[in-house]
C-alpha cells in the first residue's frame, strides 16, 4: 500500500494535489475506509472513531469531485456500509443444518421420550438410550473433508446456505486440516465458541487498544469467526466442539455415542461431559449434574441436548421441517434481574398488532445489557391472562415501576414481576390505546384474541412498512443491499408501497428515468446497479420463502415450509386455496390434513388470499417461484398422493406418513380423484371402497414396504 506517500498528501489541500498524488490517496482512502467498514459492520470492533471516519469519507468525496476521472466507481462513495454477509461467499449445505426443538420442564422431556416411543410404536418399557451433553452457546459450523482434507467450512446461515468461512476455520487450532483414516467424504458439524478466560483476555486487549469490547463470549466468537481478514481470526482464541455430522460416504458408527467417539479418534475435540443415559431418569439427573457444573465449565452453555443413541432409530424418526424428531434441547431457566421501567411505548407490527414495549434503565441480564422488554399485550400489563385469571397475583405494570426482567437465550427479554413496595406515588394504571398510534385508525380486539390490532390495513404506515421489511428480510427474499433502512427511506419517499414495487424499482428509477436511484444520497452508479441486479437475482425464489415473505399471520417459516412441500408448486397451492375457501370442500380438509396446520392458520391463510389474492397474483407474475424440493425426487412415490387406511402392523401411522413425505410423497387424509395410491391395512373400510370405485391403485402394507425398499 502507498501508506507513506499518501500520508504525505493527507494534509495538502485537494486543489493542490497532482493527479498522481490524488490517485494514490484515493487508493489509500478506499482501502482504509473498507477496512473500517468491515471492522465496524462485520466485526463489531471499530478501528476508527466516527469523526475520523467521517473526515476520511469527506476527503474521499472531495478528491473524487475534483478528479472525476480517477473515481473508479467502486470506491467508498459507491459503497453503502459493507454488510458482512456480502463479503463472504455462499456455500449450500449438502445436507440441511438443522436446529433443535426446545423443552423447558421435566414434563417436556418426558413427552419427548414418550413421543418417540409412540412414533416408533415401541412399548413404554422397551429400552431406549439417549445421549445427554452440554448445549454450547456459540455458533455452529460445518466442515467438509474430502479424502481427509478440509475442503471448506460454512456457517449455518439459514440452514440451507451458509457463509464460506474456510480461511478463518483453518486458523482454529481445534479444527484439523487433515484427517487420517476418515471416510472419503465426511462433514463434521459442531460449535465454535470462546472460553471465559480467553474472552476476558481478549476484551482486556481490545480495551487497552481502544477497540470495541464484546458483550459476551458468543458475540466475541461470532465476531471473530466472521472476519474478512483471516489473520485476525487466527489471533482470536476460538475453540470448536464436534457433536454432529452432515453428508458421509459411510456411516461413522451405529450409535450417536460411538459416532462422537469416532470423531474424537479422528482428532476432533468433543465434549467430555457427554453421557449415555438409559432413559428419562438418567437424562434428568445428567441435566441436573450439568446445570450444577455450569459455572465451573469455563465456557457458556445454555442447556443440555438429548439425542436418541441408536442411529437406525434416528433415521426412522427423521425430521420435521427444521428440527430432528430424535433430539431435544433442554434449556436452562432464564436469567433474571431487577430494574426501573421508564416508559411504555406501542409498536405496530406488520399484522397490525399493537405491541407494548417497556423502556428500561439498562441492566445486565445473563451477560447482555437489556434496555427494552416486551410487555406482550394489554392483559399482561393489567395482571391477567387471556382467560381473565390473575397473573403476578393480579399486580399490574406501570410506568416508573421496579420490575424483574428475564431472558432465555436469544429471545426478547420479558417482565416477570413487579415490586409494589417500590411503586412511585401517584402512578396510574396504564391506559392501553384504543386507536393506532401510527395512523389513528381504531384498534380493536377480536373476541378470543389477546392482541389489539390496528384496523388501518395498508393505509397504516407502520403495517405497510413492516410488511415490506419482512418481505426483504433474511428468511424471506433476502435482497442484498435492501435492508430495513433502505426500505424505510424508499417507502417514505413513495418509491415503494407494495412488494411488487420492489421489482419495478429498476424500471422506475433506473437508467434513463427522470428520477434515478444513483442520484440519491448515499447511492451511486455502482451501488444502484448492484441493487437492481440483487433484486433481479431474487426474482427466482423457492416456494417456501415466497409464502413466508407474504407475511401472512400464523404462517411462519416452518408453516411455510410445510405448505410448500405439501402443495409442491405455487399454481397448485393457489388453486387449492381457492377451492378451500369453501370449508366443506375436500381442498379444505386436505389443508387441515397437513401435520402442523390447524384451523387458525388455515383461516388466516385463506383470509389473506381472499383479501389480497389479486395483489399476490400480480406479484407472483413477476417472479419465478421454484417448486418445493421433493426430498427424494427419484423415489417411486415422489410427487404422488397417498392415503393410508386401516391398521398398519410394521410401523405406526405417524412413521409411515413421515417416511412417505421424506420420499417426496404427499399424504392426504381422504381418497379423491387425485389419490394415486391407497395403502390399506386390515380393517380398511369406506376408503378402500371409494378407491376401488375411482380406480385408484390399492396395496397392502407389505406391498408398500417393498415399494419403498423397506422390506
Ligand atoms: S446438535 C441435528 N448438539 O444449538 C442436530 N447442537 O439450538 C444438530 N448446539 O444449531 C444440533 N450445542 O448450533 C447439537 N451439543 C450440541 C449443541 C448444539 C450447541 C447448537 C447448534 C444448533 C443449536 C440449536
Amino acid at each position: 500500500m502507498s501508506g507513506r506517500k499518501a500520508k504525505d498528501t493527507a494534509g495538502i489541500a485537494v486543489s493542490d494535489l497532482s493527479d498522481a498524488e490524488a490517485s494514490a490517496e484515493l487508493a489509500r482512502l478506499s482501502d482504509l475506509i473498507a477496512r473500517a467498514d468491515t471492522a465496524y459492520h462485520a466485526d463489531d470492533a471499530p478501528i476508527l472513531d466516527d469523526a475520523t471516519y467521517d473526515a476520511l469519507r469527506r476527503r474521499n468525496t472531495a478528491i473524487e469531485t475534483r478528479f472525476p476521472e480517477l473515481a473508479h466507481g467502486d470506491g467508498p462513495s459507491e459503497r453503502v456500509g459493507a454488510a458482512p454477509v456480502e463479503a463472504f461467499g455462499k456455500i449450500r449445505h449438502a445436507k440441511r443444518m438443522m436446529s433443535l426443538a426446545n423443552g423447558f420442564t421435566n414434563e417436556d422431556i418426558a413427552e419427548f421420550v414418550t413421543g418417540i416411543r409412540r412414533f416408533l410404536g415401541l412399548s413404554m418399557d422397551a429400552a431406549l438410550a439417549f445421549t445427554a451433553e452440554p448445549k454450547i452457546d456459540g455458533l455452529s459450523l460445518s466442515l467438509r473433508y474430502e479424502d481427509g482434507k478440509l475442503i471448506h467450512a460454512a456457517t449455518r446461515g439459514d440452514g440451507e446456505t451458509g457463509e464460506d468461512v474456510t480461511a478463518n476455520a483453518r486458523e482454529i487450532a481445534d479444527i484439523p486440516q487433515s484427517l487420517g483414516n476418515a471416510p472419503a467424504l465426511l462433514e463434521v458439524r459442531g460449535e465454535v465458541y470462546m472460553a471465559h478466560d480467553d474472552f476476558a483476555a481478549l476484551n482486556a486487549r481490545q480495551a487497552a487498544q481502544g477497540g470495541k469490547t464484546f458483550a459476551n463470549p458468543r458475540n466475541a466468537a461470532a465476531g471473530s469467526l466472521r472476519q474478512l481478514d483471516s489473520t485476525i481470526t487466527g489471533a482470536r482464541p476460538l475453540r470448536f466442539f464436534a457433536y454432529a455430522w452432515g453428508e458421509l460416504s459411510e456411516p461413522l458408527a451405529a450409535t450417536q455415542s460411538a459416532a462422537v467417539a469416532r470423531l474424537a479418534t479422528l482428532g476432533f475435540s468433543v465434549n467430555p461431559d457427554m453421557q449415555r443415559c438409559a432413559g428419562l431418569d438418567e437424562m434428568l439427573s445428567t441435566y441436573a449434574r450439568i446445570e450444577e457444573q455450569r459455572a465451573t465449565l469455563g465456557y457458556d452453555i445454555d442447556g443440555v441436548v438429548y439425542k436418541l443413541d441408536d442411529l437406525a432409530l434416528q433415521d426412522r424418526l427423521g425430521y420435521r421441517s427444521t428440527t430432528p424428531r430424535w433430539a431435544l434441547a433442554h434449556k436452562f431457566p432464564a436469567e433474571r434481574a431487577w430494574t426501573r421501567l421508564r416508559a411504555m411505548e406501542i409498536q405496530v407490527g406488520r399484522t397490525g398488532a399493537l405491541s407494548p414495549v417497556a423502556r428500561l434503565d439498562p441492566v445486565t441480564v445473563g451477560g447482555v445489557v437489556v434496555s427494552n422488554a416486551t410487555l406482550h399485550n394489554e392483559d399482561y400489563i393489567a395482571g391477567r391472562d387471556s382467560k381473565g385469571a390473575p397473573i403476578r397475583e393480579g399486580r399490574d405494570i406501570r410506568s416508573g415501576d421496579w420490575v424483574e426482567i428475564y431472558r432465555a437465550g436469544d429471545v426478547i427479554p420479558k417482565i416477570r414481576d413487579v415490586d409494589l413496595s417500590k411503586r412511585p406515588e401517584g402512578s396510574a394504571p396504564y391506559a392501553f390505546p384504543e386507536t393506532c398510534p401510527e395512523c389513528q385508525s381504531p384498534a380493536i380486539r377480536e373476541p378470543g384474541d389477546s392482541v389489539r390490532r390496528c384496523t388501518g390495513g395498508l393505509i397504516c404506515p407502520a403495517q405497510a412498512v413492516e410488511r415490506l421489511k419482512h418481505f426483504v428480510g433474511r428468511a424471506a427474499f433476502d435482497i442484498e443491499g435492501l435492508g430495513a433502512k433502505q426500505v424505510e427511506a424508499f417507502w417514505r419517499d413513495g418509491w415503494i408501497a407494495t412488494p411488487r414495487d420492489i421489482f419495478a424499482l429498476a424500471d422506475r428509477f433506473g437508467p434513463g428515468q427522470p428520477r434515478q436511484l444513483k442520484n440519491r444520497e448515499g447511492w451511486g452508479d455502482t451501488s444502484a446497479k448492484k441493487l437492481f441486479d440483487a433484486i433481479d437475482e431474487k426474482r427466482e425464489i423457492p416456494l417456501a420463502r415466497f409464502l413466508f415473505a407474504l407475511g401472512i399471520r400464523h404462517v411462519g417459516e416452518t408453516s411455510a415450509a410445510l405448505l410448500a412441500s405439501h402443495y409442491g408448486t405455487w399454481p397448485d397451492l393457489r388453486r387449492a386455496m381457492t377451492e378451500a375457501q369453501d370449508t366443506d370442500s375436500p381442498a379444505y380438509a386436505d389443508l387441515l390434513s397437513i401435520d402442523g396446520v390447524g384451523p387458525v392458520m388455515a383461516r388466516a391463510l385463506l383470509a389473506a388470499l381472499k383479501a389480497e389474492g389479486d395483489e399476490i397474483d400480480a406479484l407472483a407474475a413477476c417472479l419465478t417461484i421454484e417448486d418445493a424440493a421433493r426430498p427424494v425426487s427419484d423415489s417411486p412415490v415422489a410427487g404422488k398422493t397417498l392415503v393410508f387406511t386401516g391398521s398398519l402392523e410394521r410401523m405406526t401411522r405417524a412413521e409411515a406418513k413421515a417416511r412417505a413425505e421424506a420420499m417426496g410423497a404427499k399424504v392426504a387424509g381422504s381418497v379423491s380423484a387425485k389419490t394415486d395410491l391407497l395403502i390399506a391395512g386390515p380393517g380398511a373400510g369406506s376408503k378402500a371402497t371409494k378407491a376401488a370405485a375411482l380406480g385408484v391403485e390399492v396395496m397392502d402394507e407389505d406391498g408398500w414396504l417393498a415399494l419403498i425398499g423397506a422390506l
